[in-house]
């Protein structure tokens, strides 16, 4: 068998990574509730939330996140799951004031802080709507391996293609699960009253 050349090889280990972390990706959006949770998704953010005033990962220690990305001109996929987000909440009683669910925009462009508060309003008081700038933004769905992109609708205006996923993260501020768009949220209200 002949020896790989040697400037081959950082190519090769590349396209193994990315082969593999498709696989995992493919595995986790047909599970529905997550068997094997990714470990090490998540990590530290400062964004502006939808009343102007800095926020960081830190601020929310001792109390769960329930995390989406995504954006608030999105036609159908991001209501459908914020209002699940809503709804297992509601099921929680007194124990939903330690879960706060939380909406990352992955379009700042339009998303300022004044529309976000417009739009986080519609599913609940407790609701967080964070922008920042776009490299923030790269920065923190880069953390959660989530995926954005504009698309151009034709008449000047835009969507965004973007990684549809409920995260759960811990008061340690470590992520405890993640949620696909399978799960409902008698199931998301289940797996937080075990946690609670
Ligand atoms: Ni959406």
């Amino acid at each position: 068998m002949p020896r790989l050349p040697v400037a081959l090889i950082p190519y090769l280990a590349a396209f193994a990574l990315i082969v593999g972390g498709y696989l995992w990706y493919a595995g986790d959006v047909t599970s529905g509730l997550a068997h094997q949770r990714p470990v090490n998704l998540g990590g530290p953010f400062t964004l502006v939330d939808q009343y102007g005033h800095s926020r960081t990962d830190e601020d929310f220690r001792g109390r769960f996140m329930l995390i989406y990305f995504g954006y608030s001109m999105c036609p159908d996929v991001c209501p459908t799951e914020l209002g699940k987000m809503a709804d297992a909440i509601a099921e929680l009683g007194p124990r939903a004031k330690r879960v706060v669910p939380v909406f990352i925009t992955v379009d700042p462009q339009r998303d300022t802080p004044p529309h976000l508060k417009d739009y986080v309003s519609e599913f609940g008081s407790q609701f967080v709507g964070l922008t920042g700038t776009l490299d923030q933004i790269k920065s923190v769905a880069k953390e959660y391996n989530v995926y954005f992109r504009k698309r151009p609708l034709g008449d000047g205006n835009y969507g965004m293609d973007h990684t549809s996923t409920i995260y759960l993260i811990g008061p340690n501020g470590k992520l405890a699960n993640v949620y696909t768009e399978g799960t409902n949220p008698d199931d998301i209200a289940n797996d937080l009253k075990k946690r609670l």
